[in-house]
């Protein structure tokens, strides 16, 4: 699995054969130079919720690649009525699609808001549980520390996952980590930090406390490719 990062909670992540893209918010994020948005190629794009900052690029790089837009039915309809973009599956909290063979994506709560751009009801925000056999993963969104987040380690065999760091609108740094220790990873990539005032983090303070937890905080640098 190779995992690129365009900022905030932007990745691309490639498994199975298949692009998926999570949240893009990359030409108005002020941190975000030298991603050439008709260079990324996207089969899927996935949505946790309805903010401007996890919605901004749906349009141009749906139109673009003809990527599947997957989120909930709120922002799915807002996306088909509005932008008219055709190529979309709805789902809700629990539901479970394959992207292609023994590759699903479900999604799951976030304790959160959700309203799109102009305004309209987004439904309500979600993260992303992606099962593969080329490893398994969490996908956070936008959501304070909650107890469900348990379920995810007692039905599921996760090897890392995302989490939102930046404190102020979601998780800071301490709640990620009891969240990893809930989930039952030990390998996170940090997310929705340093994009703006309100969710600027100090890198080496927050690694150090994950290590004190025994985990692993990975903070990508924009535009860099791990593997997983
Ligand atoms: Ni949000
Ligand atoms: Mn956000």
């Amino acid at each position: 699995m190779k995992i690129t990062y365009y900022g905030h909670s932007c990745f691309l992540v490639n498994l199975n054969n298949v692009n998926i893209l999570f949240d893009p918010f990359i030409t108005p994020n002020p941190i975000v130079k030298g991603v050439d948005l008709d260079s990324i190629k996207a089969d899927f794009i996935l949505i946790s919720h309805g903010h401007e900052d996890h919605v901004a690029d749906v349009e141009y790089i749906a139109k673009k690649t003809g990527a599947k837009l997957i989120s909930n039915f709120e922002i799915v309809s807002w996306f088909s009525s509005t932008k008219e973009i055709k190529n979309t599956h709805p789902l809700n909290h629990g539901g479970k699609i394959e992207l292609n063979k023994g590759l699903t994506a479900k999604y799951v709560t976030a304790v959160h808001s959700s309203v799109l751009p102009d305004g309209t009801y987004g439904g309500n925000p979600g993260g992303w549980v992606i099962e593969s056999s080329e490893g398994s993963f969490y996908y956070s969104g936008d959501t304070a520390l909650t107890y469900d987040m348990k379920l995810l380690n007692e039905f599921h065999d996760l090897n890392f996952a995302f989490l939102c760091i930046g404190d102020n609108f979601t998780m800071g740094v301490h709640d990620s980590a009891t969240a990893a220790q809930f989930i039952g990873v030990k390998d996170v990539i940090g997310m929705h930090y340093d994009s703006f005032g309100y969710i600027e983090i100090d890198h080496e303070s927050a690694k150090k406390h994950y290590e004190s937890k025994g985990l692993t905080l990975n903070l990508m640098n924009i535009n860099e490719t791990i593997t997983r």
